[in-house]
């Protein structure tokens, strides 16, 4: 037990056309981005404003590539189903309960992605990435080619909640993300203010809003408490800590 967080990480690759079979150097980049995001090493961490500069982390966890699965497939397009996860179709995950599993497909009706949160069941345990969204390289396309909806999804697996509560102005039971009327998409100007109680200027650049990539890069310290909560004694990601 040294207290570092070093979070394994197997990609499950499925592929109908060769563009999908992505290249390590794409699943790579994506590793790339996830330790730089949650390391505070990212390039644009500087651009966030003055006003969170008291409240921008450094998550410290960090992520190693320990293997690549790849399955040829028939099914053109994948839902938030979990098929992608199971027999006969998908992949299995490698070890849950050590490994972060990310499955990246072909995803229907304009998905990005989508994670399992902590205590769900270890069978489909990971978070899914659509193959135009993953890494910053290869099939990446724009506004989501720089790794930033699977920062967003591991986020998610770690317990965060979208920065607006999924309400208007409602809870992420996070302390230090100001009120969020509803999801912000695209690149907001700087300020854009909240019409929630209090009026707060919000927090647009959280990678758990719904920005587009570049638009988006810090998570606060109030986020950063609840990801290494679960990783704790106790907590439902426990057996990840070394
Ligand atoms: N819609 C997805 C979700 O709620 C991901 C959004 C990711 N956003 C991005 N800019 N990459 O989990
Ligand atoms: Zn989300
Ligand atoms: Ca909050």
């Amino acid at each position: 037990v040294n207290g570092k967080i070093e979070i394994p990480v197997v990609v499950n690759v499925l592929y109908k056309t060769a563009a999908q079979n992505i290249s390590l150097a794409q699943i790579q980049s994506q590793i790339d981005v996830l330790n730089k995001d949650f390391n505070a090493t990212n390039s644009d961490f500087n651009q966030v404003p003055d006003l969170f500069s008291g409240v921008k982390a450094n998550v410290g966890i960090s992520f190693v590539l320990q293997n690549v699965v790849r399955k040829s497939t028939t099914t053109t397009s994948w839902s938030t189903n979990n098929a992608m996860k199971k027999a006969p179709k998908g992949i299995a995950p490698t070890t849950p309960a050590t490994v972060l599993n990310i499955w990246c497909c072909n995803m229907g009706g304009g998905i990005l992605g989508y994670a399992q949160f902590p205590g769900g069941a270890s069978s489909t345990d990971g978070v899914v990435i659509d193959d135009n969204a993953f890494g910053t390289t290869g099939t990446a396309a724009y506004p989501f080619n720089l790794g930033r909806t699977a920062t967003h999804e591991v986020g998610h697996w770690m317990n965060l909640r979208h920065i607006w509560g999924d309400a208007t102005c409602g809870n992420d039971q996070v302390g230090d993300t100001p009120l969020h009327n509803t999801a912000n998409y695209g690149a907001p100007a700087y300020p854009h203010y909240s019409t929630c109680t209090g009026t707060p200027v919000e927090m647009t650049m959280n990678y758990m809003d719904y920005t587009d990539d570049r638009a988006m890069y810090m998570f606060s310290d109030g986020q950063k408490s609840r990801m290494l909560a679960v990783f704790a004694s106790g907590g439902p990601r426990n057996s990840f800590a070394q």
